[in-house]
C-alpha cells in the first residue's frame, strides 16, 4: 500500500495515521514531524524549517523534497508507505510521482480526510502531543488520565508553537491556496477516497480502512481485467 493522506491542518491526518500505518504494516513518514524532530535536535534543517513552520507557511519544495526523496529511498519504505503532509502542493505532487518512478513504482492511493474549519480550530487548540512517543492527545476529545503525562508511555505533553490561533488561521489560508488544489488533482487521476473525518476517532479509523481495502480492492480487480483482456488478444 503506498498512501498519501491529506485534509486540513487538525484534519486528524497524525492521529489517523497511526492507526493505519499499524493496520497495513506499513511505515508512517510524516513531513511535518521530521521537521519537528530537526528543530528539537537543532540541526541545520530545523533551523531553517522553524521560521517557515512557526509562521504556518510551507518550508520551501526544495528541502522539503530532498528530504522525502531519501526518506523513501530506505529500506523500509520499498514495500509500501504512509505519506501524512507531503504531498502539499501539485509541484510537490508531480515530484512524489518522479520519486516513485526512479523506484520503480506507483501512488496506490490518496485519502482525503474531510472536516469543516470550525473543528479544526477547536482541534487544534487542545491538541497535545507526547515528546517521548509522538502519540497525539486531545485536552477534551481524547484526554489523558493524568494533566501532561501520556497514558502510553509516561512522557510529558506538550503543545505546538503553530497551534496558536493566528498561526492556525494562517495554516488554514495556506492550505486553501496551495493543498487543496490537490484534491481535483487526484481526483481527476481517479486516485482519490474521501472519509468523513468528524466523529469519534475509532469510527473515523474504521471507516477510513474501509475505504482504503475497498479501493485497493477495486483497483486490483481493474488490473485482473485489463491482465486478462491483454491475454485474450
Ligand atoms: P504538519 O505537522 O503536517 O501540520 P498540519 O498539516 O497543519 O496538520 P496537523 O499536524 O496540525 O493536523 P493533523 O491533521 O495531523 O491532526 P492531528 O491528528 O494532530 O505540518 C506542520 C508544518 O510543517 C507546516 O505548516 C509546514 O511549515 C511544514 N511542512 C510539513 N510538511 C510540509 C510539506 N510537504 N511542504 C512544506 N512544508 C511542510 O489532530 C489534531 C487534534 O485533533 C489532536 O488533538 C487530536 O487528538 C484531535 N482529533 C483527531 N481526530 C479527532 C476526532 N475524530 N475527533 C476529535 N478530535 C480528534
Ligand atoms: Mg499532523
Ligand atoms: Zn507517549
Amino acid at each position: 500500500m503506498r498512501l498519501v493522506l491529506v485534509g486540513p491542518p487538525g484534519a486528524g491526518k497524525g492521529t489517523q495515521a497511526e492507526f493505519i500505518a499499524e493496520r497495513f504494516g506499513i511505515p508512517k513518514i510524516s513531513t511535518g514531524d521530521i521537521f519537528r524532530a530537526n528543530v528539537s535536535g537543532g540541526t541545520e534543517l530545523g533551523k531553517l524549517a522553524k521560521q517557515y513552520m512557526d509562521a504556518g507557511d510551507l518550508v520551501p519544495d526544495k528541502v522539503t523534497i530532498a528530504m522525502v526523496r531519501d526518506r523513501l529511498g530506505e529500506p523500509d519504505a520499498s514495500a509500501g508507505f504512509l505519506l501524512d503532509g507531503f504531498p502539499r502542493n501539485v509541484a510537490q505532487a508531480y515530484e512524489l510521482d518522479s520519486i516513485l518512478g526512479d523506484l520503480g513504482s506507483i501512488l496506490d492511493v490518496v485519502l482525503e480526510l474531510e472536516v469543516d474549519s470550525e473543528e479544526v480550530v477547536r482541534r487544534l487548540s487542545g491538541r497535545r502531543t507526547c515528546r517521548k512517543c509522538g502519540h497525539i492527545w486531545h485536552i477534551e476529545y481524547d484526554p489523558t488520565k493524568a494533566q501532561n503525562i501520556c497514558d502510553k508511555c509516561g512522557g510529558e505533553l506538550f503543545q505546538r508553537d503553530d497551534d496558536k490561533a493566528e498561526t492556525v488561521r494562517h495554516r488554514l489560508d495556506v492550505y486553501a491556496e496551495q493543498t487543496s488544489p490537490l484534491i481535483e488533482f487526484y481526483s481527476g487521476r481517479g486516485q482519490l477516497v474521501v472519509v468523513d473525518a468528524i466523529g469519534p476517532v475509532e469510527d473515523v479509523t474504521e471507516r477510513a480502512i474501509n475505504a482504503l481495502v475497498e479501493a485497493t480492492d477495486a483497483a486490483e480487480a481493474a488490473l485482473a481485467v485489463e491482465a486478462a483482456q491483454d491475454s485474450a488478444s
